[in-house]
């Protein structure tokens, strides 16, 4: 199973520093040359291997770390992603729901992979806490997953676990999926209870 993140900024690499500490080895890519990011890859982990995006888009995995304006782009590296599992890290927020069709963001992006199985995580912490060791006062932080195949969530969910956190599953994009979804002005209802929280 070979996994990568697309988008190495603030998520990108709270997300390759998660891989770094359970020693998975994980491609990270962004519009750029491998070379302009190597040094901070390197300073996450030799096992964070910097890659072209044509090179990363062969993963299994695909972590979608970008802002969710950049999915359109990211989706056109391939003619089909089936085979695939994307998960879906963007936060929709701001982005008028009328510009959406009114769908959940992250229909909107499955759509856009075409043939790909999209599950919708791990984008409800912000990066300084999702690139924290997940195991806290004795438990471990929790990610919610939302996916319309139960297949691709249960491997999320097993790789989520193998990062060291607890997954809990939603359900669907459009029914679960929703309460960690921003919408618009608003954010999903588990997003602002963390927001709350940590802010
Ligand atoms: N920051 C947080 O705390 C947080 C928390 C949860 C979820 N999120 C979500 O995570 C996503 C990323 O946020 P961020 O804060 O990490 O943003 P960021 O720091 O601006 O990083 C975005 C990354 O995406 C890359 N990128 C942009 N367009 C690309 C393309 N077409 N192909 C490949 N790479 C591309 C950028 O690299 P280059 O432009 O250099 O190529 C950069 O490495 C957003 O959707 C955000 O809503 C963020």
């Amino acid at each position: 199973m070979k996994y990568s993140i697309i988008g190495f900024g603030k998520i990108g690499q709270a997300l390759a520093k998660a891989f770094a500490r359970s020693g998975i080895e994980v491609c990270v890519a962004t519009t750029r040359e491998p070379e302009s990011f190597a040094s901070a890859a390197a300073a996450i982990g030799p096992k964070i291997i910097p890659q072209t995006l044509a090179e990363a888009v062969k993963a299994d995995i695909i972590f979608l770390a970008v802002r969710f304006e950049s999915h359109k782009d990211v989706a056109k590296a391939l003619p089909s992603w089936k085979g695939k599992t994307i998960v879906d890290v963007t936060n929709a927020y701001g982005v008028p729901p009328e510009e959406l069709g009114g769908q959940p963001s992250s229909k909107v992006v499955a759509q856009a992979f075409t043939g790909g199985s999209l599950v919708k995580g791990f984008n409800h912490l912000v990066a300084a806490i999702l690139e924290q060791d997940p195991a806290v006062q004795g438990g471990r932080r929790v990610v919610f997953l939302a996916s319309d195949d139960d297949g691709a969530a249960a491997e999320i969910g097993a790789l989520a676990e193998n990062l060291g956190f607890s997954p809990i599953k939603l359900g669907g994009l459009s029914e679960g999926g929703l309460l960690v979804q921003a919408r618009g002005n608003s954010w999903g209802e588990l997003i602002f209870k963390n927001l709350v929280k940590f802010d």
